[in-house]
């Protein structure tokens, strides 16, 4: 028996400890490393990389089943090339980055010399592993030809696009392939003839079209330019709900995911599914996200079961429900607390005509604010900064930050040498409870401290922390009144 043989009856026996390596001698699957990936990977139509780690179990697993799968598919044709790397090697860890590999194993399949890349979604065993990568190796659009081609294919849950040509060629065609390659990983894709074979839509049809199939809203969208730019976005466009539901079921994710991804403006309505008006609301936000259709906004409406992130995330409280919200692509917010069906449509002009007043996240104004160092919130920010005529000395925090800690007793001192001084005040912002206003405070990371005069003048402060440094730096810049001592309580 040779090497190979003795290692393949080793893993027969005991597979839990048949490590990749034993099986090394004339193995079919590439081990590739960060010296040889991206030349590798640039040199193939149709590659896929599993990521793994020696000691993951589900890796020692895989490994046998990705082993005869690789042998099997080595003489397909159009070849399937299988390679693995080793994601826990030191050495590899910036290609594990680069591809955002948070679980082992991971397969990707890379097409075209990497331009394109697709997470491998099929199962783990061989046959299984030849099967999905055989279909994944062919055309991504199926052809048509039969009434039962186009049931199977078009199915009651999922999205499916259909191109619909006088003939299989030209450049109509060869973009729509192209749109098809593109985009075989998110949706399926066929081609016809015959538009009678498909089951919705008109079914004489004279031109290259691409009809979108999908189970909800209108059903089915027809477009017919095919610049591949321009199919792509309306693929994107034509496959997203009028509405976006968001609550637990699993089904609606993938739109919620598309939600957030999209760089429209994001309006959402979020209200507890239960309540007696729930079918008022529905209705009432549907015509309204029809009405706007086409015009940069997208919708979701969330149950508060499901949104408890997004209240967090935005600063929403439970009191303020049902509420409407919205992110504009600048990543400003406005918000409309308590609303009625009847108060959706309104408020929704008011924002297009530019009518509202952002909404910022803020913390509670405190109701004793007695420490050296002043504590500051979004809602506070204006009146005890901006307009109050003292030139402020603003550290931007976070709870978590570690040099704020070591910051936080030089600053209590550099508060108490000013305490005496009413035109100057030293204070601080908790920038993970309160929006910053970014158009004036650059905060890259914590803490990050601004200085602004009296005369209104905003300076970063990038010197030194010590005590000195900073009280220097506040008497240089800080804008003396003419009288002083008579400016105090005037205001
Ligand atoms: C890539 O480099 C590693 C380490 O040098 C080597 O073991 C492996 O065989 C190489 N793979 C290819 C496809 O050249
Ligand atoms: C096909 O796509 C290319 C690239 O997007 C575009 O320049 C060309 O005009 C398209 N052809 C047709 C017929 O739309």
């Amino acid at each position: 028996m040779d090497s190979r043989s003795w290692a393949s009856l080793f893993c027969m026996l005991v597979p839990f400890l048949c490590n990749a390596s034993l099986v090394s001698a004339g193995e079919q699957v590439l081990t590739l490393d960060h010296s040889n990936f991206t030349d590798t990977v640039s040199k193939h139509k149709f590659i896929v990389v599993e990521f793994y780690a020696p000691w993951c179990s589900h890796c020692i697993k895989l490994s046998p089943e990705y082993e005869k799968a690789a042998s099997i598919l080595s003489s397909h044709d159009p070849p399937v090339i299988l390679a693995k790397v080793d994601a826990s090697h030191e050495a590899n860890e910036e290609l594990a980055r680069e591809f955002e590999i948070t679980g082992l194993p991971t397969i990707k399949i890379f097409r075209n010399g990497g331009k394109y890349i697709q997470e491998y979604r099929g199962p783990r065993e061989s046959d299984g592993i030849v099967a999905y990568l055989e279909k994944q190796v062919g055309p991504a659009s199926d052809e048509i030809k039969y009434m039962e081609d186009a049931a199977n294919l078009i199915g009651e849950n999922k999205i499916v696009i259909v191109g619909i040509f006088p003939e299989f060629s030209g450049e109509e065609f060869e973009n729509f392939t192209a749109l098809s390659e593109i985009l075989r990983s998110e949706y399926a894709f066929g081609h016809t003839l015959d538009a009678k074979l498909l089951p919705r839509g008109e079914s004489l049809v004279n031109r290259p079209t691409v009809r979108l199939l999908k189970p909800f809203d209108e059903l089915f969208v027809d477009f017919q330019e095919f610049d591949v730019d321009a199919l792509e976005k309306f693929v994107e466009e034509a496959s997203a709900p009028i509405v976006t539901l968001f609550n637990r079921d699993p089904s609606n994710h993938p739109f919620v995911f598309k939600f957030f991804n999209s760089p429209n403006a994001k309006a959402m309505l979020v209200v507890d599914f239960n309540s007696e008006q729930i079918d008022s609301f529905k209705s009432k936000f549907h015509d309204i996200a029809e009405h706007y259709k086409g015009k940069g906004i997208s919708f979701l409406m969330g149950d508060i079961e499901a949104s408890q992130g997004l209240f967090e995330f935005f600063g929403l409280k439970d009191d303020q429900l049902p509420l409407i919200f919205i992110q504009n692509s600048n990543g400003q917010k406005y918000l409309k607390p308590n609303v009625e069906p009847e108060h959706i449509g309104p408020w929704l002009k008011e924002y297009t005509d530019g009518d509202l007043k952002p909404f910022l996240k803020s913390g509670p104004i405190p109701d004793s604010n007695n420490e050296p160092v002043k504590m500051i919130v979004a809602d506070s920010l204006h009146d005890m900064v901006f307009s109050s005529g003292k030139n402020v000395l603003l550290e931007f925090y976070a709870p978590w930050c570690e040099q704020c800690k070591k910051l936080a007793p030089i600053l209590d001192e550099v508060a108490v040498s000013f305490e005496n001084d009413a035109d100057v005040l030293i204070a601080k912002l908790d920038g993970s409870a309160n929006d910053i206003p970014r158009d004036i405070f650059e905060v890259q990371g914590y803490p990050t401290l601004y200085f602004k005069s009296a005369s209104g003048n905003v300076l970063q402060y990038d010197g030194k922390r010590t005590k000195e440094d900073i009280i220097d730096f506040i008497q240089k810049h800080r804008y003396r009144t003419a009288e002083p001592d008579t400016v105090k309580d005037e205001l």
